[in-house]
C-alpha cells in the first residue's frame, strides 16, 4: 500500500511518427495539455528498414515546445549522433542493449548533460538490461518489434515490465519503466498494471479524430488498470 501511494501519476508520452510532419508543431500543441513527454522516433534504414527524422526535426520542434523531448534512436550508430542530438536540445536519448554495451554511450550523454535511456526489442531478454538499471534514467520495453507506428501490441513482453519493476523497487533505483507499440485504450490498463511508469502512444493519439481526447483516454484506461 505504501508503495502504491508513493508510485507518481501514469504519465503519456505521444510518439509523433504518428504525427503529421508536415504540420508538426501544430499536432504536438493539440496534445500538449495531457503530453508529459514527447517520444521521437529516430530511424535510419539499417537498425530497422524505415527511416524518419534526426536532429533537424528535434531542434525546429525545441523551438516550439517545452516539452520533454526523448529520442528513441534505431540506429546503427548513435555514438556519430549524439553530439548532434545533445546541441539539438533533446532532454533524453534511449539507445538499443541489441547494439552491445551501453556504457560509452551512457557516459558520452552525461558528459553532454543528456539523459540516458535504455531499449531493449520484443525477443531480447529482460536480463541483458539488469546490469544497468542503476545507471539509467529510463528503461524502455518495445511492446512491438521497432520499425513503424500502428502494429498489434505484444503482450509477452509484460513479463520483462514486472521483472525490470520487481528489481527497481526492489533496489529503490530512480529508473522508470517506459512502454512503446501498439498501446492505446485496450491495452493502456494491462501495461500500467504491469508496472510502467510512461506509456508511449502513436497513432492510438495521433491518428484519432481527437487526438487530445484520445490522449486523455489512453492515460485514463492506463489509470484504472494500475489501480485494478
Ligand atoms: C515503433 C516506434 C514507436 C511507434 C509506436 O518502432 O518505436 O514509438 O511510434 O507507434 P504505435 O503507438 O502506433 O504502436
Ligand atoms: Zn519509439
Amino acid at each position: 500500500m505504501r508503495a502504491m501511494q508513493a508510485r507518481k501519476p501514469l504519465k503519456l508520452a505521444p510518439s509523433i511518427l504518428s504525427a503529421d510532419f508536415a504540420r508538426l508543431g501544430a499536432d504536438v500543441e493539440a496534445v500538449h495539455e495531457v503530453a508529459d513527454l514527447l517520444h521521437v522516433d529516430v530511424m535510419d534504414g539499417h537498425f530497422v528498414p524505415n527511416l524518419t527524422i534526426g536532429p533537424p526535426v528535434v531542434e525546429s520542434l525545441r523551438k516550439h515546445t517545452d516539452l520533454f523531448l526523448d529520442c528513441h534512436l534505431m540506429v546503427d550508430n548513435p555514438e556519430v549522433l549524439l553530439a548532434d542530438f545533445a546541441d539539438a536540445g533533446a532532454d533524453r536519448c534511449i539507445v538499443h542493449i541489441e547494439l552491445g554495451d551501453p556504457r560509452p554511450l551512457f557516459d558520452e550523454l552525461r558528459e553532454r548533460n543528456v539523459g540516458v535511456g535504455l531499449v531493449l526489442n520484443p525477443p531480447t531478454p529482460v536480463d541483458t538490461v539488469m546490469p544497468y538499471l542503476d545507471q539509467v534514467d529510463l528503461l524502455l520495453v518495445m511492446s512491438v518489434n521497432p520499425g513503424w507506428g500502428g502494429q498489434a501490441f505484444i503482450p509477452e513482453v509484460l513479463d520483462k515490465v514486472a521483472a525490470a519493476r520487481k528489481e527497481i523497487d526492489a533496489r529503490n533505483l530512480a529508473c522508470e519503466i517506459e512502454i512503446d507499440g501498439g498501446i492505446n485504450v485496450d491495452t493502456a490498463g494491462a501495461a500500467a498494471a504491469a508496472g510502467v511508469d510512461i506509456l508511449v502512444a502513436g497513432s492510438a493519439v495521433f491518428r484519432a479524430p481527437d487526438p487530445l481526447a484520445a490522449a486523455r483516454t489512453i492515460l485514463a484506461a492506463g489509470e484504472a488498470g494500475r489501480a485494478a
